[in-house]
């Protein structure tokens, strides 16, 4: 997707070899114009899959999910975050560690909100090492749903994350790749 290209080298700050800091545009603020963009193109690409049920995880993933699930005319679900997770017996969890904020934390989704006759695209906004992408993918396998896919805005290729789900067999979509974050230059796969 070539305005999103633009737009991470514009506002995109490499914090390390890697980390991409995008707060500009995922992370902190959101452009309402980008995301619907970012929705449409997830839509096009999932579109004869029919779909559902648009799943993420708070709190980064929900605006271009709920971009992706307006297009799609599907209801987007969040999977939470808890701290400590309360025993909940309508409740699918899984314990996540987090690479960005060092800390480990549950996610969690509602089994009212997730149905065994669902077809459920997983989007999110950014994957690395997978560790809180394959939590998702664990829990909406448990939940008897069928997995569609997995539409990611940025994959970073150097880390295993996107690899690692390929390998499950589950169909990625990724609006753009990053090769490398190395000498603090940002470098699109392909
Ligand atoms: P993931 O690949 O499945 O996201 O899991 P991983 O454990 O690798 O990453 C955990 C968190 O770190 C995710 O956010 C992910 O988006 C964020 N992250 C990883 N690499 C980068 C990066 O280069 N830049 C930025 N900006 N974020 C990165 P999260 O914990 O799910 O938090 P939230 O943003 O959804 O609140
Ligand atoms: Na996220
Ligand atoms: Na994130």
């Amino acid at each position: 997707m070539e305005a999103l290209k633009k737009r991470i080298l514009e506002e995109g700050v490499v914090a390390s070899d890697q980390v991409l800091k995008l707060d500009g545009l995922l992370n902190h603020q959101v452009d309402p114009v980008l995301t619907m963009q970012m929705g449409k193109e997830f839509a096009e690409r999932f579109r004869d899959e029919n779909i559902t049920r648009v799943v993420t995880v708070e709190s980064s993933g929900i605006a271009v999910a709920f971009a992706t699930a307006y297009e799609l005319g599907v209801p987007l679900v969040f999977a939470r975050r808890k701290k400590t997770l309360l025993a909940d017996p309508d409740a699918l969890s899984e314990r996540v560690p987090s690479f960005t904020k060092g800390i480990v934390t549950d996610i969690m989704l509602s089994r009212q909100f997730i149905h065994e006759n669902d077809r459920v695209l997983f989007i999110d906004d950014i994957i690395a090492n997978g560790d809180a992408a394959r939590g998702m993918v664990k829990i909406i396998q448990r939940s008897g749903a069928h997995l569609v896919g997995f539409g990611v805005v940025v994959e970073k290729c150097f880390q295993a994350g996107a690899r690692t789900i390929r390998e499950q067999g589950i169909r990625i979509e990724s609006l753009v790749r990053i090769a490398s974050l190395s000498d603090g230059t940002v470098q699109f796969a392909e």
